[in-house]
């Protein structure tokens, strides 16, 4: 693969090249060894400014740190929390922790994919829901199982209230980033 010395300033996703020279630039290795030990850091920053990591911004990432696009790339599919596809308009975490297993949550990841049709790290077909299912614990155990929807946790949850959420969400097009665990409709009392 060729390694693009500067790209156009906005690649085909959308990401801004221009901000990720930025971010690259900051890398200032001193020798070769050094520049290989910085590919990840830069990839990490790339991928948190935007939530992914294009083949254009990776092979800005290339060429600044003096290695091939083809490395940088596979470094991105060997990593799971680097994506390389933009996330849709909203973004879920699925907590697969052990509270949450045993307390359904497989019956949530099994709704997403039958209903949503979408698997881990997938995004729906309208590009409105991207979901990333998390093996550890995020930290809520006494609400399991539990979904984290554009920042705002969602608890024991059952796959109806699950779908409800999503709808909600989609609809409202600007979910809450303040915290509505343990609140109102989310804890049983509607429907
Ligand atoms: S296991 Fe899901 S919140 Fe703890």
């Amino acid at each position: 693969m060729v390694v693009q010395a500067h790209a156009a300033a906005t690649d085909p996703a959308g990401i801004d090249l221009d901000v990720v020279r930025e971010i690259v630039s900051h890398f200032k290795p001193q020798d070769h060894q050094e520049a290989q030990e910085l590919i990840l850091a830069a990839l990490q920053e790339v991928n948190e400014r935007f939530g992914y990591v294009s083949l254009e911004a990776a092979e800005i990432v290339a060429a600044h740190l003096g290695t091939t696009a083809n490395r940088v790339y596979g470094l991105l599919t060997f990593y799971a929390d680097f994506r390389t596809e933009p996330r849709g308009k909203h973004f879920m975490l699925v907590c697969h922790g052990m509270s949450c297993y045993a307390l359904g949550s497989q019956a949530l990841v099994q709704e997403l994919k039958d209903r949503w049709g979408i698997a881990d790290g997938g995004t729906t077909a309208d590009g409105e829901l991207t979901i990333q299912v998390v093996n550890g614990c995020l930290g809520v155990c006494d609400k399991a199982p539990i979904v984290e929807l554009d920042h705002a946790f969602h608890g024991d949850l059952t796959v109806e209230r699950l779908n409800d959420v999503i709808q909600r969400a989609i609809a409202a097009r600007n979910a809450s980033p303040v915290a509505i665990l343990g609140s109102g409709s989310d804890h049983g009392s509607q429907q």
